[in-house]
């Protein structure tokens, strides 16, 4: 005989009030977090399957920020699903989504949250520079989530490196007794890594979008045989070799530190990421070197 696993019925939290009264049913037990802004793929399911072997309760949260937008368009574009969503994550086991308003995150209003975050200097580079203010509102919004939500751990996928990265430093900054947990990136068959703006992909830009990740892989055998530099190169010449991509930026970079490295012998740690055009979608990747 095996005992059948109890599992409770998902809600669905569309306010403050409600996802208070959800979440007092989880006190005492170790809540798994996945932030989420929805549009969820099998990338958001690796994470919440972690999340449900790890903790007691899972929380998802599936919210379109819009601090973190640096681009109008791409907060107008971006995919917003929340019944397909709520499907997806039920059968996963999934306790409380969270599908807040934006009054609800941002009670002060008017134009959204104000607060300024040391991010430790690690939003100086790579995607910092590119997307001005974007780190903060992401600050902004996994900080107000984490005193909502009260996880004990909460999961990140390596795609966002950078986003990942300065998560860990101001959790630590601010003392949250939280555990951030790292996830490799999922990938599709074909290596492109997942993420909710391949959906906005033409037939098109998606059969030829696994290129990024055939030609950064390629930089894994260059590692202390040529310059630095000259991988750059390589990298950034191989994607935009095909017409329906334009590389923005190849970086290689102190996987700690996240500043860009001019020598191999600089870093212990090295990753490359990059971000590239399939118009006018941006995708970003990245690749662990050493
Ligand atoms: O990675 C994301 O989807 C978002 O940046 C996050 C962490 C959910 C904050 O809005």
């Amino acid at each position: 005989m095996f005992a059948p696993i109890l599992r409770s019925i998902m809600i669905v939290a569309k306010n403050l009030t409600d996802f208070n009264e959800a979440r007092s049913a989880f006190d005492g037990k170790i809540i798994g977090f996945v932030p989420t802004m929805g549009a969820l793929h099998e990338g958001h399911a690796s994470l919440i399957r972690k999340a449900v072997a790890e903790c007691d309760a899972v929380v998802v949260s599936d919210f379109v920020n819009p601090t973190q937008f640096n681009n109008q368009n791409d907060f107008n574009t971006y995919p917003r699903t929340l019944d397909q969503d709520c499907a997806f994550v039920e059968q996963l086991g999934v306790d409380i989504v969270f599908a807040p308003g934006v009054g609800d995150v941002y009670p002060q209003g008017g134009d959204f949250d104000k607060k300024v975050f040391d991010l430790g200097g690690l939003d100086e580079y790579g995607e910092g520079p590119r997307r001005p203010g974007h780190f903060n509102g992401m600050a902004q919004i996994v900080t107000r989530l984490f005193d909502i939500v009260r996880p004990g751990k909460a999961y990140f996928g390596e795609k966002d490196f950078q986003q990942l990265a300065i998560i860990e430093y101001f959790t630590r900054a601010l003392n949250y007794p939280i555990e951030i947990v790292r996830c490799p990136i999922a990938r599709a068959e074909d290596g492109l890594a997942l993420s909710s703006r391949n959906e906005l992909l033409t037939p098109e830009q998606r059969a030829v979008a696994p290129h990024i990740y055939k030609c950064i892989s390629k930089a894994v055998d260059m590692v202390g045989n040529i310059s630095v530099a000259e991988t750059i190169k390589r990298v950034t010449e191989a994607i935009d070799s095909e017409k329906l991509l334009r590389t923005e930026y190849v970086e290689i970079i102190n996987s700690l530190t996240l500043q860009p490295i001019t020598h191999w012998e600089q870093a212990e740690h090295i990753r490359l990421s990059c971000a590239v055009y399939a118009d006018p979608v941006r995708l970003i990747d990245n690749i662990k070197l050493k």
